[in-house]
């Protein structure tokens, strides 16, 4: 079951009952997809676009209203009868129209109404922009696994940008573990999520040697789904397993051997 609550800047935003988890930021519903996923990406031209986890379409929305000449958008949702409404839910009239258009006639926009890991399995094009909006990886590991996270940075053009709020470790690491360069997306001097490209051209606040240094510790162990088919509690199982076994130091072990190393 879905209800729905006023997000702090008057934006609709949604809660999800059985997994006791928000769809959007209780902050600002639109202000979080303004921020952390359409800013960041206000410089690319031609925008092909992925949307990893539509929902009511809040990023493609916004990216519509911000980005000029946009070439295509690909958007994927599970939930297929909450994203065939996502018209109905405030939004422009100008904008509710383009997806409601697109959402029963498709011109540039094209959804996929399926696991996401499916998806990303099959699609053979290249984006220049990457939004990835999951519930949160205690929830919901199947999408914030290295496995996932690979096939999704597979299809990122090297000149362009993916973007998603999540800035814990395992993300950072599996990401970091692509060879691509990972940045922070700052609002005032709040780290609200993450920014990477294949060009670090494109990245203002890169992560920092001590917060890549971080990753090689036990909070950062990514999750794992090979073959991206394993459901949630097998994924959080595994993980918590190999910390267990892991000879990986803690994070604030690492962090106090760092501070005593600069003391002396
Ligand atoms: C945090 S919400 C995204 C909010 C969305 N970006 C918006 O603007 O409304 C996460 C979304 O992921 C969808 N989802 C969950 N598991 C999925 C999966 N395996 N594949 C695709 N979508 C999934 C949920 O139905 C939900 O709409």
């Amino acid at each position: 079951m879905i209800r729905t609550f006023i997000t702090g800047d008057g934006s609709l935003g949604l809660y999800n009952v059985e997994l006791d988890e928000i769809y959007h930021s209780k902050f600002g519903a639109k202000t979080e997809a303004y921020e952390k996923f359409v800013e960041p990406v206000l410089n690319i031209k031609n925008p092909r676009i992925l949307d990893i986890c539509y929902g009511i379409g809040y990023n493609t929305k916004t990216a519509i209203e911000y980005l000029n000449n946009i070439d295509f958008i690909d958007c994927i949702e599970i939930d297929e009868a909450l994203a065939k409404n996502s018209y109905k839910y405030e939004y422009s009239d100008s904008v509710n129209k383009i997806i409601e258009k697109n959402l029963k006639n498709p011109d540039f926009i094209h959804f996929y109404f399926e696991d996401a890991r499916k998806t990303v399995k099959n699609l053979n094009k290249k984006y220049n922009i990457i939004f990835h909006d999951g519930f949160a990886p205690y929830k919901q590991p199947e999408l914030w696994s290295e496995d996932f996270i690979f096939a999704v940075i597979n299809l990122l053009d090297k000149e362009g940008i993916y973007v998603t709020y999540n800035h814990s470790k395992p993300v950072l690491n599996a990401l970091n573990k692509t060879g691509i360069t990972i940045g922070k997306t700052i609002k005032n001097d709040k780290y609200i999520g993450t920014i990477a490209s294949f060009n670090s051209d494109l990245i203002k606040n890169k992560l920092s040697d001590f917060e890549i240094e971080a990753l090689n510790t036990k909070s950062a162990i990514t999750y794992k789904d090979k073959d991206l088919s394993l459901n949630s509690l097998q994924i959080l199982n595994n993980r918590k397993k190999e910390i267990e076994k892991s000879p990986l130091i803690t994070l604030s072990a690492f962090i106090k051997k760092k501070k005593s190393n600069s003391v002396i």
